[in-house]
């Protein structure tokens, strides 16, 4: 039997997933490593744990391999967006990495929009400049550390940075790049006239490659610390939210998906370069040959329930926290969660709007407060599924993965909330099942990734929503769109008390 390996490469952990040619999962490690939160609206990881927990989870899944190394012949990334990584001229790490939910480059937004315009960028980009993607943080590294920003020679995304500590070979993909604001997407290359209006050398761009390319080999001191073969080919990969896409089977028009990881996201393949979405919503290269997807995002999601959890639930797991999320009635007795505890992106590019529980009542008790937390991620979701219902899509079924498809209570929340099927997958394994997709497809396989999803993706279950409760949470979502308008100026003036 032949495998591939697909790392993923997120937010709180690493997940290494080895998947044999049948697609079946057959081992599944995952390592953590620590968030770094220096002020408010910072959020910095070091590169070098992702290095390190990487390696430690593959020498792991090695050493409880029984077969034989070669047979594992290919090996691909899957990796959280935007982050900011700076290599000087030996290659090594100048600083932390900015992430992703890092909001401290709101001032460089501006910038952006003042020195290149905000319909250019559009054109070019196809996105807004919104603070969590990756040139705001070089421009503020350039502005606020300019000794440091001086001795860049190329700046990287986090798992391009794995994967060349891994072969020693610089790239980066063009999903990943997408995501930059550097690149323009229609035209796959890197726009140097946004470069030259920003003063940045395009040579710290770094060479663009495909997501199912073969880009180098393992070094012999990584296969030495791993057990891996230098024979096994090291694929490109694509960045989560498509490697999701392709995990889940969003590969035609017409599908889209809800995903529920540290952030949330409603995505949607698209064929070609040319829909309009006013950059209401995020327009990226899709992983897969030619193709597109566009995306809304909620920046806490998962964040939100895990946030809550640690702060009010921290004795109990997660499988006690929801399971009395059902005995709460929907709109949970009249309490209502934003979930904007980090800022927010869509609909709502805001930085400086914190979430509220509104209408609390002293008969409330844990179970409302936890299902007001799921209504509140759910009815933020539906903001994004909005602006494409809105913008002529038809949405009538969704594939849901992540923490949101791993309870029923939430599956059936999301078809009620959505008015949509909601299907949810077999062995649902996400980004890390697409990048491990994408080696085999790259190491010839199959020769598509629709005839690969074939063969590895099963779905599930189907929630189909239940009339009278989307009449209830259509008017509960008409609330919930109202608490934005109503609190953004509030938070303003809390801002100066934020640590
Ligand atoms: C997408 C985004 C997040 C990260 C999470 O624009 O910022 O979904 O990719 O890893």
């Amino acid at each position: 039997m032949k495998y591939v390996i697909g790392v993923d490469l997120g937010t709180s952990a690493v997940k290494i997933l080895l998947v044999n040619q049948r697609g079946e999962v057959t081992q599944e490690v995952s390592k953590s490593y620590p968030l770094i939160q220096e002020k408010v609206g910072y959020s910095e990881q070091n590169p070098t744990d992702w290095v390190e927990q990487t390696v430690v989870g593959l020498a792991e899944l090695l050493a409880k391999f029984n077969g034989n190394p070669e047979d594992i012949e290919g090996i691909s990334f899957s990796g959280q967006m935007h982050g900011l990584v700076l290599l000087d001229e030996k290659r090594e790490v100048l600083r932390n990495a900015i992430l992703w939910n890092d909001t401290r480059t709101t001032k460089e937004c501006e910038e952006i929009y003042e020195r290149v315009g905000k319909d250019r960028l559009l054109e070019i980009t196809k996105n807004p400049a919104l603070e969590g993607f990756t040139l705001p943080k070089i421009l503020w590294v350039k502005n606020h550390e300019p000794e440091l920003f001086e001795q860049t020679k190329a700046f990287i995304l986090p798992k391009d940075y794995v994967r060349y500590r891994l072969t020693g070979e610089l790239h980066m993909e063009y999903s990943d790049a997408s995501g930059t604001l550097l690149l323009n997407v229609a035209r796959k290359s890197w726009s140097e006239e946004i470069c030259k209006r920003l003063d940045i050398r395009p040579e710290i761009c770094p060479p663009l490659v495909d997501s199912y390319a073969e880009v180098g080999a393992i070094t012999k001191e990584i296969a030495e610390a791993t057990g891996l073969s230098v024979k096994t080919k090291v694929f490109a990969g694509g960045a989560d939210n498509a490697c999701g896409a392709i995990g889940s089977g969003i590969l035609e028009d017409g599908k889209t998906l809800v995903s529920t990881g540290t952030s949330g996201v409603v995505l949607s393949y698209e064929m070609d370069e040319d829909k309009y979405f006013e950059g209401k919503v995020h327009y990226f290269n899709h992983a897969v040959p030619g193709a597109f997807y566009t995306m809304g995002v909620t920046l806490a999601a998962g964040y939100s329930l895990s946030w809550f959890k640690d702060i009010f639930a921290e004795d109990i797991g997660y499988e006690e926290l929801l399971a009395d999320v059902e005995t709460a009635p929907i709109g949970s007795n009249g309490l209502l969660f934003t979930p904007y505890i980090v800022g927010e992106r869509t609909p709502h590019v805001d930085a400086n709007i914190r979430g509220s529980f509104i209408g609390m009542d002293a008969s409330h008790e844990r179970k409302h407060f936890t299902r007001a937390v799921l209504e509140g991620i759910t009815y933020s979701l539906n903001e994004s599924v909005a602006i494409f219902r809105n913008h002529g899509k038809t949405i009538d079924t969704i594939v849901s993965i992540g923490g949101g498809a791993k309870n029923e209570a939430w599956l059936q929340m999301q078809a009620d909330i959505f008015d949509a099927n909601i299907i949810k997958m077999q062995s649902e394994q996400g980004p890390g099942l697409g990048a491990a997709m994408l080696a085999a497809y790259g190491c010839g396989w199959f020769s598509s990734l629709q005839e690969c999803a074939n063969e590895f993706l099963k779905e599930d279950e189907t929630y189909s929503p239940i009339p009278e409760n989307v009449e209830r949470y259509k008017k509960l979502f008409k609330i919930y769109k109202e608490v934005y308008g109503k609190t953004n100026e509030l938070n303003e003036q809390l801002m100066e008390y934020r640590g």
